[in-house]
């Protein structure tokens, strides 16, 4: 196991009815700034319960922050907060608009000349410091609420950056699985799809003997497998959708991070998917993995072994044999939720693919645990299939 540093202090109040106590966890005297997306929380009755719970508190109001959402809208807000004297953040509703709190956070007290360096500078100008956040999540997927990541699109030039930072970590999140009750199912298989990725992302790598981490993982994973399904078939089962949610939760929090190498290339590459092609986030990730685990096959082979037998029972034949079955039931697993899994599906041309690796030629860096994914295996990647 590698050395690692671990701290997360996000504050978390979950279960139902929880929304009520965040009063306590919001400043008395400051200026809040309450962000939500397209209105989701007008129809299914959350803006009315946020709005109880912060009863008499001095708040305005920003609506509007898109899925994936976009720098361009953030740097309204970021007026706003500056103009107004904000000076504390409540993001209520998915992971899109809590990244994009998460970068109005940094934005506001950013001192250099553009905004968009938070995002095309983030390895070498961290963010250091940035407004309190609290959050109220709406959608289960993407983490966001138990870590320091965000990712911006940009409309100018159709990029799709991620920043992370400890000083964007919301001081509390309010989770309450009744939230998942008015999610359409495209919503809820977006969810199921993420959170498994993100899952993969720091576990199908190489062994460091790491048991502990490495069954952390496979419970997640297996949990989502067990009770995303339960969720589609029927969204008000309280007991799935909590289960589902600290499945999401536990999935990009750091926990299963320590210690251990991660990946992250199908993150990278699903990322141009959307910045060229809007497809969903997780619909991007159920694309690539796949490829990734065929072309990446003997890199990633004792691990590929390992979770086709943990997670899909997958025990006899050649190693080959094991590891195409164990790609083919990752893929089912992924239809069987309504995501589909090849480019054509979605519409995707054929020179989208050089579009995409002349973007990572530009770049100049490889990707993957061991940073040897380039332009020609992302190539691959995107072609091959079983
Ligand atoms: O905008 P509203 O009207 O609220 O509707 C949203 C949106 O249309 C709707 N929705 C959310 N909660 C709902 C609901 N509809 C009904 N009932 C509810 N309770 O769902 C739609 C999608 O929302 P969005 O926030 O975009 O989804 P998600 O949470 O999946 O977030 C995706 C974004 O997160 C980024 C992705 O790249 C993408 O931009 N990611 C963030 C990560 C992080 N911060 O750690 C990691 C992830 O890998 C991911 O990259
Ligand atoms: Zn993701």
């Amino acid at each position: 196991m590698y050395n690692f540093v671990f701290k997360n202090p996000v504050k978390i109040l979950f279960g139902k009815g929880e929304i009520a106590n965040m009063r306590q966890e919001l400043p008395e005297k400051a200026k809040i700034m309450l962000t939500y997306g397209g209105g989701s929380i007008f129809k299914n009755g959350v803006y009315d319960q946020v709005k109880a719970a912060t009863e008499g508190l001095n708040l305005i109001e920003f609506g509007g922050i898109e899925p994936n959402p976009k720098f361009e809208t953030l740097m309204k807000a970021v007026d706003i907060c500056k103009a107004e004297k904000v000076d504390y953040l409540l993001s209520v509703g998915g992971g899109s608009v809590l990244d994009g709190t998460k970068f109005i956070a940094a934005a506001v007290l950013f001192e250099g000349n553009d905004p968009w360096d938070i995002l095309a500078k983030s390895s070498s100008c961290p963010v250091t410091k940035a407004l309190p956040i609290g959050a109220v999540l709406t959608l289960p997927a993407t983490g966001s609420e138990m870590n320091g990541n965000a990712v911006i699109s940009k409309i100018e030039t159709n990029e799709k950056l991620a920043f992370g930072s400890p000083a964007v970590m919301p001081q509390f999140s309010v989770l309450d699985p009744e939230v998942i009750f008015s999610l359409p199912e495209r919503q809820v298989a977006n969810g199921v799809v993420d959170a498994f990725v993100h899952v993969m992302e720091q576990y199908l790598t190489f062994p460091v003997n790491s048991p502990l981490q490495d069954r952390f993982a496979e419970s997640i994973l297996k949990t989502l497998v067990e009770e995303g399904p339960k969720v589609l078939a029927n969204r008000t089962d309280y007991e799935a959708a909590a289960n589902f949610m600290w499945s999401a939760t536990m999935a990009l929090n750091g926990m299963i991070a320590v210690g251990v190498p991660q990946d992250w290339a199908t993150h990278m590459i699903g990322h141009e998917l959307t910045a060229f092609h809007g497809i969903d986030h997780a619909q991007t990730l159920a694309i690539v993995l796949p490829g990734i685990m065929h072309i990446r096959r003997k890199e990633k082979e004792a691990k590929l072994l390992q979770y086709g037998e943990r997670v899909w029972g997958i025990a006899e034949g050649t190693p080959d044999e094991r590891i195409d079955k164990t790609i083919r039931a990752t893929i089912r697993f992924f239809e069987s939720v309504g995501i589909k899994t090849t480019l054509p599906e979605y519409g995707v041309p054929g020179e989208s693919i050089t579009k995409i690796t002349n973007r990572f030629a530009e770049r100049g860096f490889k990707i993957g645990e061991k940073a040897d994914i380039g332009p020609e295996e992302i190539k691959l990647i995107l072609e091959n299939r079983l």
